[in-house]
């Protein structure tokens, strides 16, 4: 598929689709779309007319245009009010018309919108809904569906000169789609030994340092959080710690944390049937966006340097599994009482936030898919955020909104930290049930000191049963277009 920006007008464009926004109740064929509609028979009206479109978000039509017309078929979308116009909205009509496009059969569409922001965050929000509203996932699959044309060629209408945006947009969108492969596939595929095989790849691609740590480095290192959920495995745990660093001196030095499960059966505090267990696949989410993102940096080159890490593992049970009620030791020196050996993700975290804190970096963000609980209070589209630091908050706020990605902001309410309080321990790994995804986050910070940092829960919206927009059912890739925009951000940390 080929993004080519261009000046010719809507009134000149020939191919097989040509898609227009129109903003919500000003369907007015003046002008230039006058000229067009007069062009292609009164069909445009028409089709307005018949379908009673009003512009409003989301709706959308698609017509045949009569033989012997440069173009083949005509798709109108809607844009909703033009006061409310954000990126997101164009990058849903993109994936709208697209998907539109690929049904009809179409090989060339014509995107004409209005801009949104500047030409280049306009194009580069059209080619990202594109991409990844027909990235189709069919690797396991004995079949491929591609039957008759594909969509060859999109022209983003008035957008000249965007060239670097749609590269841009096609690099942040191969991050999302690493992201999607690695937590679509299931965990007799996606091991930590294939996560490290991943990371070597990655490290090859994009020029990275790459350091594995193997469960004896993990030892030596005091790694008893992450080694007590990894030892019921047969598979080898991976500590996987790339490091992205810019030619010239970084303007900020960041890790992104990313929880690295790939499957958690509960441990001995097993996932009861109706728990979702055969869904735990997704439990390397965070991982996989951290590694999505490390893609997409990789290749848009900022001056900043980046640390990925992922403590990757299985949580399984054998006779070699943690009993819950043990206690481990993290490599900060801090003693848990696994008092429910589900609560793993956390103990994995503990010794990778360590890790990363003692890099001295400017900031640390985590992303896991950390407790049921955030999905019960956010839902499955929002994710939750918590931070010790406003300035990076506030950071998160502005890259999460130009990605289109949802985030709440959660109280880190440290009264609550009393529901983790152990008789003989530093603490236990899980409180009471109310309020389970903020105790989550308080136990996460136990390991972290100073670093401005951020956790990410991010248990809803790494999934999706429906289509919904550019997301197609399954894997989301949720998380790597808001870790790239707040890497890439001007924004001065606090
Ligand atoms: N991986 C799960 C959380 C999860 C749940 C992710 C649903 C995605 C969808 C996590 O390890 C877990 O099991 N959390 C427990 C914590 C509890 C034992 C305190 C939970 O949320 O039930
Ligand atoms: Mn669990
Ligand atoms: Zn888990």
């Amino acid at each position: 598929m080929e993004f080519k920006p261009t000046q010719t007008p809507r009134l000149e464009w020939t191919g097989d689709a040509l898609a227009i926004g129109f903003f919500e109740d000003v369907i007015e064929l003046t002008g230039d779309l006058a000229q067009l509609d007069e062009k292609l028979a009164g069909t445009l009206k028409e089709l307005i007319n018949e379908v009673e479109f009003k512009g409003a978000v989301a709706n959308s039509a698609i017509t045949r245009v009569g033989s012997g017309s440069p173009i083949r078929k005509i798709i109108v979308v809607g844009l909703g009010k033009p006061d409310d116009l954000k990126l997101e909205t164009l990058r849903r009509a993109a994936a709208t018309c697209a998907r539109l496009a690929k049904k009809e059969k179409c090989k060339t569409l014509g995107i004409s919108f209005p801009i949104c922001h500047t030409p280049d965050a306009t194009a580069q929000v059209i080619t990202e809904g594109i991409e990844l509203a027909l990235y189709q996932d069919r690797r396991f699959k004995s079949e491929s569906d591609e039957k008759g044309a594909i969509l060859e060629q999109i022209d983003l209408l008035g957008l000249s000169n965007t060239e670097a945006a749609i590269t841009r947009a096609r690099q942040i969108s191969a991050g999302v789609i690493l992201a999607r492969e690695l937590v679509a596939a299931p965990a007799n595929s996606v091991t930590p030994i294939t996560m490290a095989e991943t990371a070597i790849a990655l490290a090859s691609e994009c020029g990275f340092e790459l350091e594995i740590l193997e469960q004896e480095d993990c030892e030596k290192l005091g790694m008893g959080a992450f080694l007590g959920v990894a030892q019921a495995s047969d598979l080898p745990p991976k500590f996987i710690h790339l490091i992205y660093k810019p030619a010239g001196i970084p303007r900020r030095k960041l890790a992104i944390v990313g929880k690295g499960l790939t499957f958690d059966s509960g441990g001995l505090n097993i996932k009861a049937t109706g728990s979702g267990i055969e869904m735990m696949k997704i439990d390397m989410a965070g991982a996989a966006a951290t590694f999505g993102a490390a893609k997409a940096i990789g290749h848009l080159k900022p001056d900043v340097e980046v640390h990925f890490i992922s403590a990757v593992t299985e949580n399984m049970i054998s006779g070699k599994a943690m009993h819950p009620g043990d206690i481990l030791t993290a490599s900060n020196g801090k003693t848990i009482e696994v008092n429910n050996t589900d609560a793993e993700g956390r103990l994995t975290l503990a010794d990778a936030l360590v890790f990363a804190d003692k890099l001295g970096l400017d900031a640390i963000v985590d992303l896991a898919t950390l407790t049921g609980a955030c999905v019960i209070a956010l839902g499955d589209d929002i994710a939750g955020l918590w931070s010790t630091d406003d300035g990076v908050a506030a950071q998160f706020a502005i890259a999460s909104e130009l990605a289109g990605e949802k985030f709440w902001r959660m109280p880190l309410e440290e009264k609550y930290f009393e529901g983790l309080k152990a008789i003989h321990a530093d603490m236990k790994n899980t409180g009471p049930r109310p309020g389970g995804s903020i105790t989550a986050a308080l136990f996460l910070k136990q390991f972290v000191k100073d670093t401005p940092w951020v956790h990410l829960d991010i248990a809803g919206p790494v999934w999706t049963e429906k289509d919904n927009n550019y997301n197609s059912a399954g894997a989301t890739g949720f998380g790597v277009r808001t870790l790239v925009n707040w890497v890439l951000s001007d924004v001065v940390n606090s």
